[in-house]
Protein backbone atom coordinates (compact mmCIF):
# COMPACT_ATOMS: atom_id res chain seq x y z
CA UNK A 1 0.00 0.00 0.00
CA UNK A 2 0.79 3.73 -0.70
CA UNK A 3 0.08 6.62 0.89
CA UNK A 4 -1.88 9.54 -1.13
CA UNK A 5 -2.16 12.93 -0.02
CA UNK A 6 -4.87 14.87 -1.48
CA UNK A 7 -4.97 19.42 -0.87
CA UNK A 8 -8.34 20.31 -1.54
CA UNK A 9 -8.92 23.93 -2.97
CA UNK A 10 -9.50 24.75 1.09
CA UNK A 11 -6.06 23.63 1.78
CA UNK A 12 -7.42 20.10 3.70
CA UNK A 13 -5.24 17.39 3.47
CA UNK A 14 -7.41 14.24 2.88
CA UNK A 15 -4.96 10.92 3.44
CA UNK A 16 -6.04 8.20 1.38
CA UNK A 17 -4.52 4.51 1.38
CA UNK A 18 -3.78 2.92 -2.25
CA UNK A 19 -2.53 -0.07 -4.07
CA UNK A 20 0.66 0.84 -6.33
CA UNK A 21 -0.60 1.17 -9.78
CA UNK A 22 -4.59 2.27 -8.78
CA UNK A 23 -5.56 5.39 -10.70
CA UNK A 24 -5.60 8.77 -8.54
CA UNK A 25 -9.52 8.98 -10.06
CA UNK A 26 -10.42 5.99 -8.22
CA UNK A 27 -8.46 6.43 -5.00
CA UNK A 28 -9.53 10.36 -4.51
CA UNK A 29 -13.46 9.14 -5.05
CA UNK A 30 -13.19 6.30 -2.54
CA UNK A 31 -11.73 8.94 -0.30
CA UNK A 32 -14.54 11.34 -0.69
CA UNK A 33 -13.03 13.84 -2.83
CA UNK A 34 -15.28 15.71 -5.36
CA UNK A 35 -14.15 14.22 -8.72
CA UNK A 36 -16.65 13.90 -11.18
CA UNK A 37 -15.16 11.70 -13.05
CA UNK A 38 -17.26 12.07 -16.30
CA UNK A 39 -15.43 10.38 -19.01
CA UNK A 40 -14.66 7.76 -15.98
CA UNK A 41 -10.58 8.10 -16.29
CA UNK A 42 -10.34 8.39 -20.15
CA UNK A 43 -8.31 11.68 -20.16
CA UNK A 44 -11.39 13.11 -22.15
CA UNK A 45 -13.09 15.56 -19.84
CA UNK A 46 -10.16 16.90 -17.53
CA UNK A 47 -12.94 17.01 -14.79
CA UNK A 48 -10.23 15.20 -12.62
CA UNK A 49 -7.91 17.60 -13.18
CA UNK A 50 -5.01 17.08 -10.30
CA UNK A 51 -1.55 19.04 -9.52
CA UNK A 52 1.51 16.40 -8.82
CA UNK A 53 4.07 17.53 -6.52
CA UNK A 54 7.87 15.89 -8.13
S1 LIG B 1 -12.70 11.51 -15.64
FE1 LIG B 1 -10.72 12.28 -15.54
S2 LIG B 1 -10.43 13.32 -17.39
FE2 LIG B 1 -12.45 12.58 -17.46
Amino acid sequence: MITVCFITKKGERVTAQAQPGARLLEVGQAAGMSLEGTCEGQMACSTCHVIVAE
